[in-house]
């Protein structure tokens, strides 16, 4: 087991480069089995959710090759599996869209019940709904979620929920259906355009992705392709809550502007200064931080993975932030950790009522889930300290060189072994 080791209270200056989108990576990749051909992706991010992806791939018999860093070729000719196990889809939630994928490639799947973060429950009722619209059979026995299709017809659907995974899974199932498939209450957000994009890179015809109605012109044949995934919002938006918290002046390069507005616009109302360029932002923060309101909402709205990093930020300003989870159950696990390095946040259910403090005080504390792990870090980084933080294994699935990208900003941030529980004896 590893944990990082934040000695903080120093303000970060220069550049870091942002990486490719996790949630779009984890889309994209289960949806090359749609193919019998070979695809290159580029911008692949390095982090422990790509990794079993390609482990999953290879068990279906897909080859995976690395052509360099962050690109890589992967060939679906010889795939002969259309089951996911529980073994590697235990790891990492977004394994469920192998379903949709492997609906799309031969008619039927059969893939582990899905793990991921704990901040509420996480149905997949929409998807299940959106697969028998298009005609499949789904049942749920051991542990297995399996669906069947004598063949895939297109149909309307509308979600009753906004859910990035449902339109994802359901975008993949209805790409090769016969005929027209409209879904409407579609989620918007860069992910679901990154791998609409790819998919009709690939031949297929989407139209409408980024609105809440997507239209699927189903197409018999798919040919591979080369594509690279946009740059990740979350992590991107991760590092400008970053840099605001410990103040300093930061470059975020590679990023898209225009999906980081709703971040943007709520620094600057707390007293950060944001400048955009075409595909860079700036972020600067010198003075006191002041208090606004947030509540996360799906995309356009406000992010529900920049939740955890906006409340740590809020935590150092001045005045009273009313932070609401608009996505989200209960998202709000991490104040407890935060609540350890001096946080001043009541929690009622979906909404936080954050009071100012001065500043954290360094306490060992936990990575809850991935993002609340940002924020921890991030609050770290503002005391005058050192913290440790357990559990990192949360961070390094969704953050590429989180570590190497900080010290390079002028962070005290390692990562070291922890001593194995079993092997410390009592004392006497
Ligand atoms: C995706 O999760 C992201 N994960 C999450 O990011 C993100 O928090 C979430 O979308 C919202 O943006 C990936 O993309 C891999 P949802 P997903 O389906 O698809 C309810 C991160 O940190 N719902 O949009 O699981 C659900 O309970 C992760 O990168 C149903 O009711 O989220 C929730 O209240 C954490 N029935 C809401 O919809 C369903 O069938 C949104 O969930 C599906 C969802």
């Amino acid at each position: 087991m590893e944990k990082y080791v934040v000695s903080g209270n120093k303000k970060l200056y220069g550049e870091v480069t942002i990486s490719g989108a996790k949630n779009a990576a984890v889309a994209i990749l289960p949806a090359t089995v749609l193919v019998k051909d070979k695809c290159i992706i580029e911008n692949v991010p390095a982090i422990s959710d790509v990794t079993i992806l390609f482990k999953i791939l290879e068990g279906m018999g897909a080859k995976v090759r690395f052509l360099n860093a962050s690109t890589v070729e992967i060939d679906t000719r010889e795939i002969n599996e259309a089951v996911v196990p529980y073994e590697l889809a235990r790891y990492m939630r977004a394994s469920y869209y192998f379903l949709g994928a492997l609906l799309g490639r031969c008619n039927e799947a059969s893939v582990s019940m899905p793990g991921g973060c704990d901040f509420g429950v996480r149905p997949i009722d929409q998807h299940i709904k959106g697969f028998e619209m298009l005609g499949a059979k789904v049942s749920i026995e051991k542990g297995m979620i399996n669906a069947k299709a004598e063949e895939l017809e297109g149909g309307h659907f509308q979600f009753e929920k906004v859910s990035v995974g449902a339109t994802v899974n359901v975008m993949l199932a209805a790409v090769k259906a016969r005929g027209l498939t409209v879904l409407e209450n579609a989620a918007k957000e860069p992910h679901i355009v990154d791998l609409a994009n790819f998919l009709n890179s690939m031949g297929a015809d989407i139209r409408g992705a980024g609105t809440d109605t997507i239209k699927i012109y189903g197409v018999d044949i798919l040919h591979g392709t080369n594509y690279s995934i946009i740059p990740d919002q979350i992590e991107a938006g991760t590092y400008m809550t970053i840099a605001a918290s410990a103040g300093g002046n930061v470059l975020i390069k590679n990023v898209i502007p225009k999906h980081l507005e709703s971040i943007s616009s709520k620094l600057m109302a707390a007293g950060v200064e944001v400048i955009e360029y075409d595909d860079s932002i700036r972020v600067i923060r010198e003075g006191q931080l002041k208090a606004v309101n947030v509540k996360t909402m799906p995309h356009p709205g406000f992010p529900t993975d920049m939740q955890p990093q906006m409340t740590a930020l809020l935590c150092l300003a001045e005045g009273t932030s009313i932070v609401t989870e608009g996505v989200w159950d209960n998202r709000f696990r991490y104040v407890d950790e935060l609540r350890r390095m001096g946080a001043n946040v009541q929690v009622d259910g979906k909404i936080a009522v954050v009071q100012g403090v001065s500043a954290f005080t360094p306490a060992p504390v936990k990575a809850c889930d991935l993002r609340a792990g940002a924020a921890m870090i991030q609050a770290a980084l503002s005391t005058d300290g050192v913290t440790e933080i357990e559990d990192i294994q949360y961070v390094e699935r969704g953050y590429e060189n989180i570590i190497e990208k900080l010290t390079g900003l002028g962070a005290n941030i390692r990562k070291v072994e922890m001593p194995d529980p079993n092997l410390l004896t009592s004392a006497g």
